[in-house]
C-alpha cells in the first residue's frame, strides 16, 4: 500500500515481532470502577494470540479468544467477560485513537471481535487487549487505502494448506520478515483428520472433529505454531475455508462418504465447524454464522488499485462428478447462481486496476493423462466445465483479472484462457496457485519432476510448476504485479532457510504471466 518499505516499517516490525509474548509489564490503560469487580484470569488467557483482518479504508477486524486451557475447550468460566482493547498509531501505543470494551460470549468460545471503524487509511496502527487483569501482546495492523488512492504498491501474499501433522509451519517465517500489507488464506487452515504418528507432529485428540469443542480444540492447536501466531500478530489477513475446515471434499451438504454420515449428522457437523471457524478467524459480524450456513464470498477494496473478490466455493456447489463425460454436463455449478452474479458484477462495475480472485481450487486446466484425451480432478474447476469456461469467457471483458488459488499442494502458474479445450484459445487472464505452508511435507523434488514434466505437452498453460513448500509474494503497482515464489527447504523442524524459487511478472492489460 506504501512504496518499498520504509526503514521505519521495518524497525517496527521487528519490535511487534519481539513483543509477542512480553507484554505482562505494560501499564493499565483504562481506569474503570468495574475493573475492582471483574474476576481474575490466568496467566496464559491470551495463549492463542491477537489478529486482526478484513481492512478496510477506515476500519480493521480486531480479534483474539480467551482460552486458558486452549487444548481442552478453552478452559473459561461459564460467564460473560469483559474484554477492553485499544487501538494506536504507535508501537508503544501512546497515540491511542480508539478504545473499548467488548463482551467475551461463552457461547462463542470466549473470542472477540472488535470492528473497528473511524481509523485513517493505508496506515499502520498497533492494538492490543485486557481481561481479568492480563494484557495481551501488542499486535500491529495497517488499513486499506483510501478509496480514491491510485497508486503505491500494494504487497499481498498469498498462503493456503497448513497441515500440522505434515510439518512446522515455517514459510510464515518468512512471510514476516517480508512484511506484506495483507495476508491472503484462500483455505485449508486446518486438517481434520485424525491424529497419526507418521509425521513431525500429531494432532491433538482422538479422531476426527465433529462437535464444536472438537473443532475449537484443533483450532487452538494449530493457532500454537509460533510462526502462525507471529504472522497473525503483524498484518491484517483476510480468510476463506475451503473443504478441511470441515471435511474432505465435502460439497453443500454433500459430505466426503455420504454412506458414513448422514445428511443430519453432517449439517449439524457443518454448523460445528463454521461456529469454530467464525470464532477463531479476523471477520466481521456478517460471518458469524447462522446454522449450518456462513457468509464467506466478499469484496475487499485496495484503492482504485486492486480490487479482491472471495470466493466460497464450497456451499453452493454441486457434489463432484466422477467421469469426463459427468464434468461437461452444464447444470453442474461451482458458485451458485447467487455467487456467480455477484461475482460478474463485482468483475464488470470494478473501478480497479486489478481485478483479484481469491478461488481456493485451481482453475486453469490440469490434464494427467499424458498424450490424446483429458483426465482432470474433478473437485476442482476442470470438474465443472460449463461454468468455468463461461466464467473464462466473461474474463475477456474484465480489467486484468488475476485468479489467486490452493488447494493443489503445489505451486501452479498459469495463463487462463478462454478455453482450455481449443488451444488457439486467447488468454484472457493469470492464476497462481500458491503450494501450500507445509501439507505434503518436504517433497521429493526428482520424483514430483519425473511424474509432472511429461504433462507439460499437454498443460502448455502452464509456467511454472514446483513441489516446495511456501507461499507467493505479490507487489501489485499500476503498471504490473511483480510476483515471487518463496519456498522453503523444510518444514520438518521448527527452523527453516527461504529462496525465491521463480520470479513472474503481470503486466497491465496484456492477460497472462510471464517468467521473469
Ligand atoms: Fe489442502
Amino acid at each position: 500500500m506504501t512504496g518499498a518499505p520504509s526503514p521505519d516499517r521495518r524497525r517496527l516490525l521487528t519490535a511487534g515481532a519481539a513483543v509477542l509474548g512480553a507484554a505482562a509489564s505494560a501499564q493499565l490503560w483504562l481506569p474503570s470502577a468495574a475493573r475492582a469487580a471483574e474476576t481474575p484470569l490466568p496467566d496464559g488467557v491470551f495463549g492463542l494470540g491477537i489478529a486482526s483482518g478484513d481492512p478496510l479504508p477506515d476500519g480493521i477486524v480486531l480479534w483474539t479468544r480467551l482460552a486458558p486451557d486452549p487444548l481442552n475447550g478453552g478452559g473459561m468460566p461459564d460467564e460473560i467477560v469483559p474484554v477492553e482493547w485499544e487501538i494506536a498509531e504507535d508501537e508503544r501505543l501512546r497515540k491511542v485513537v480508539r478504545r473499548g470494551t467488548a463482551h467475551a460470549r461463552p457461547e462463542y468460545g470466549h473470542s472477540v471481535h472488535v470492528d473497528v471503524r473511524g481509523l485513517r487509511p493505508d496506515r499502520s496502527y498497533w492494538y492490543r487487549f485486557r481481561a481479568g487483569g492480563r494484557i495481551s501482546p501488542t499486535g500491529r495492523t495497517r488499513t486499506a487505502p483510501h478509496p480514491h488512492a491510485k497508486g503505491g504498491t500494494l504487497r499481498v501474499a498469498l498462503a493456503s494448506c497448513q497441515n500440522w501433522q505434515h510439518g512446522y509451519f515455517t514459510p510464515y517465517a518468512d512471510m514476516l520478515a517480508q512484511d506484506p500489507d495483507v495476508v491472503l488464506f484462500v483455505g485449508d487452515y486446518i486438517y481434520e483428520s485424525t491424529p497419526s504418528s507418521a509425521g513431525p507432529r500429531r494432532h491433538e485428540g482422538t479422531g476426527e472433529p465433529y462437535t464444536l469443542v472438537q473443532y475449537r480444540n484443533r483450532y487452538a492447536q494449530y493457532r500454537s505454531d509460533p510462526d502462525l501466531a507471529a504472522m497473525h500478530a503483524n498484518a491484517p489477513w483476510v480468510v476463506t475455508f475451503d473443504d478441511h475446515e470441515v471435511d474432505n471434499d465435502w460439497a453443500g451438504e454433500v459430505p466426503q462418504d455420504p454412506a458414513k454420515q448422514s445428511h443430519d449428522a453432517f449439517v449439524a457437523r457443518l454448523a460445528a465447524a463454521f461456529q469454530a471457524y467464525y470464532e477463531h478467524m479476523p471477520v466481521r459480524a456478517t460471518a458469524i454464522p447462522d446454522g449450518p450456513h456462513i457468509q464467506m464470498y466478499r469484496r475487499l477494496e485496495f484503492g482504485r488499485l486492486a480490487r479482491l473478490n472471495v470466493l466460497d466455493t464450497r456451499q453452493f456447489r454441486s457434489d463432484q462428478v466422477t467421469s469426463q463425460a459427468a464434468a461437461e454436463d452444464p447444470s453442474l455449478t461451482m458458485l451458485g447462481a447467487e455467487q456467480k452474479q455477484w461475482l460478474l458484477d463485482g468483475l464488470h462495475d470494478s473501478p480497479a486496476r486489478w481485478n483479484l480472485i481469491a478461488s481456493q481450487i485451481m482453475m486453469a486446466e490440469t490434464d494427467i493423462l499424458p498424450g490424446d484425451g483429458k483426465l482432470w480432478y474433478y473437485d476442482a474447476w476442470d470438474g465443472y466445465q460449463v461454468e468455468r469456461t463461461a466464467l473464462l469467457d466473461e474474463f475477456a471483458s474484465v480489467r486484468n483479472p488475476v485468479v489467486l488459488s490452493g488447494d493443489r499442494h503445489l505451486t501452479m502458474i498459469s495463463d487462463l484462457k478462454k478455453d482450455f479445450a481449443d488451444p488457439s484459445a486467447d488468454v484472457v487472464g493469470a492464476e497462481f496457485v500458491g503450494t501450500s505452508i507445509s501439507s505434503n511435507g518436504d517433497q521429493d523434488q526428482a520424483a514430483f519432476h519425473a511424474q509432472w514434466d511429461p504433462l507439460k505437452a499437454d498443460n502448455p498453460h502452464w509456467k511454472v510448476i514446483d513441489a516446495h513448500r511456501g507461499y507467493h509474494l505479490f507487489d501489485i503497482r499500476r503498471d504490473g504485479i511483480d510476483a515471487r515464489v518463496r519456498v522453503v527447504d523444510t518444514v520438518v523442524g521448527p527452523q527453516a532457510a527461504a529462496s525465491t524459487l521463480a520470479t513472474l511478472r503481470v503486466e497491465t492489460d496484456e492477460p497472462g504471466v510471464q517468467v521473469v
